[in-house]
């Protein structure tokens, strides 16, 4: 967790579920219930969905009341205009609670550049969502020792574009290794601590006396939840396959909602 004699800092967890392009809108809304079911008894822990566009009004309803929020797996910069195929965050803004930007996916996919992460990230913030700010490296990079330059880069070009720092609890980190991502293969506890704390050092010393929540993403699943969440730095996870069965993902939410627990009391 993150360590409030260092400034500003806001610990407490989230895990957010990342549906990817999975479900149909019907599916989506009983995936959403089954989820509000399985995490009820939830109360240290900031719980998100995040559905495909086409499911995000019709999930939001099941929600109401639950305490789980809304999120969008992607979004535009621009506010409005001939941008066909794109959503804005205006379009989300007052009913949608956050946005996920710069998901590996999206960079390594369909090959979105760190600036425009940064405007995106600005783009949420200044129409009130909050943001999931997703950074990572390469199994190659990893390999070359290159691990915290390519979080640094990642995370400079998004500081790049903002004023100033935003609040600490608008934003939010996840460090997702691409090796790691939907591949089984599970960054280590230590290896996640690891650059997790990088990632909190770096933003204290280039930009915020302080430091936002970071979570861990990759090959999360109910085996490995809790070893993650018993590090230091490490304040929830962001969750893709195993977000798509209710359960599962609750015994992800109650590991997070034990390890907070064991935290208060410590
Ligand atoms: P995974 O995906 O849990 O399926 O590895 C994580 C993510 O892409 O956010």
């Amino acid at each position: 967790m993150t360590d409030a004699s260092q400034g500003v800092a806001f610990s407490r967890p989230m895990v957010a579920g990342n549906w990817k392009m999975h479900t149909t809108v019907d599916e989506g809304v009983a995936l959403a219930r089954a989820v509000c079911a399985a995490v009820a008894a939830t109360r240290r822990v900031d719980v998100a969905v995040l559905p495909p566009f086409t499911h995000l009004w019709a999930v939001r309803p099941v929600l109401e009341g639950t305490g789980v929020r809304l999120g969008a797996q992607d979004v535009f910069w621009k506010g409005s205009g001939a941008f066909t195929g794109e959503i804005s965050p205006a379009m989300l803004a007052g009913w949608c609670d956050m946005t996920l930007v710069g998901h590996s996916e999206r960079r390594h996919l369909f090959g979105e550049r760190d600036d425009e992460v940064g405007k995106k990230f600005v783009a949420s913030l200044a129409h009130g969502l909050q943001v999931i700010l997703a950074v990572g490296e390469t199994s190659e990079e990893r390999d070359d020792g290159r691990t915290f330059d390519v979080v640094d880069r990642q995370l400079d070009a998004v500081f790049a574009e903002l004023d100033g720092p935003p609040a600490v609890d608008a934003w939010v980190i996840a460090y997702e290794p691409v090796w790691a991502i939907g591949t089984g293969r599970t960054a280590t506890p230590e290896q996640a601590q690891d650059v997790v704390a990088h990632i909190k050092q770096h933003v204290r010393a280039r930009f915020l006396d302080g430091s936002p929540r970071v979570l861990y993403g990759g090959s999360v699943t109910p085996a490995n939840a809790a070893s993650l969440f018993a590090e230091r730095d490490i304040d929830g996870a962001l969750v893709g396959g195993v977000s798509l069965r209710a359960e599962e993902f609750g015994v992800i939410v109650a590991a997070a909602e034990t390890a907070a627990s064991a935290r208060d009391t410590d």
